[in-house]
């Protein structure tokens, strides 16, 4: 691995712990203006210095992120279906060239697979000549493993998926907790972080995190259990708390209900 991908990757994954808080809010790019992104802006600023690393689009970068800002950039560059289009829901492909992405100066870039669909052929073809280009120029790809309709979040499936996109080439990859998550982590070469999916409850949300992390996982990289919470800066320190303070679930939950009664 030369110079360059290294520095990259130890901009996302914190080299004094190896591990790292994403702070995902690339939503937009397939579900328009999703509830708390109104403006990522306003939501995003008090939250940056919890996060490790901020994963959005290259329109949301460049309309609401100051070029100033110093938090490593992970740039969403696979798209192309919407949330209405059920039948080819993240059926995707590359949206941002990697020139662009490096002029936007990203410390990485995600790209969606989506392993059992018809169409699935083409995401992965679409990610491994990404992660071609990506190679060429130092830039680690983390590969998102998405989950479309009747295929179900396992231990089986999630394994499948990981273990796919890291012997195709990704850097690192990005799943869902699963019961048994522990197999996913043992069988997938490379560095594993869990999205949160759906918002729940933030002891729920906190429990996944902190599961995750024992079962080997070296972060989140999560969005709507953050900034869809009563209390986004709450759940976020929380969050960071989980992973790099090796906070228990009750101390983290402590940690968000006291932000929530200052605010
Ligand atoms: C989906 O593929 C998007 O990339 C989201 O960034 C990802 O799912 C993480 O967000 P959330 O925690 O809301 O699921």
């Amino acid at each position: 691995m030369d110079w360059g991908m290294k520095n990259r990757l130890s901009r996302i994954i914190k080299p004094k712990d190896k591990r790292t808080v994403m702070l995902a809010v690339d939503h937009g790019y397939f579900m328009g203006p999703t509830s708390g992104l109104e403006n990522i802006k306003t939501m995003v600023d008090p939250l940056l210095r919890y996060a490790d690393t901020l994963m959005l689009t290259r329109g949301a970068l460049r309309n609401y992120i100051d070029p100033e800002q110093q938090i490593p950039i992970v740039l969403r560059v696979s798209g192309g279906t919407s949330i209405i289009n059920e039948d080819h829901l993240l059926h995707e492909g590359t949206v941002v060239s990697v020139e662009d992405a490096i002029r936007l100066n990203v410390s990485g870039v995600a790209f969606s697979i989506l392993v059992g669909q018809p169409f699935e052929r083409d995401t992965i073809l679409g990610m491994t000549e990404y992660i071609d280009t990506c190679e060429r120029y130092g830039i680690p790809v983390l590969a998102v493993t998405a989950v479309g309709r009747g295929l179900g979040k396992d231990v089986k499936y999630l394994s499948l998926a990981s273990r796919m996109a890291a012997e195709l080439g990704a850097h690192i990859v990005k799943t869902y907790y699963c019961d048994g998550f522990e197999k996913v982590v043992e069988t997938c070469p490379v560095p594993i972080v869990i999205a949160g999916g759906k918002k729940q409850p933030e002891k729920d949300a906190l429990q996944m995190a902190f599961d995750a992390i024992q079962a080997g996982a070296i972060g989140v990289d999560m969005g709507r259990n953050i900034f869809q919470s009563s209390s986004p800066v709450g759940m976020m320190k929380a969050v960071n708390a989980i992973v790099h303070k090796r906070y228990t679930v009750k101390e983290a939950y402590d940690l968000f209900e006291s932000d929530h009664i200052k605010n």
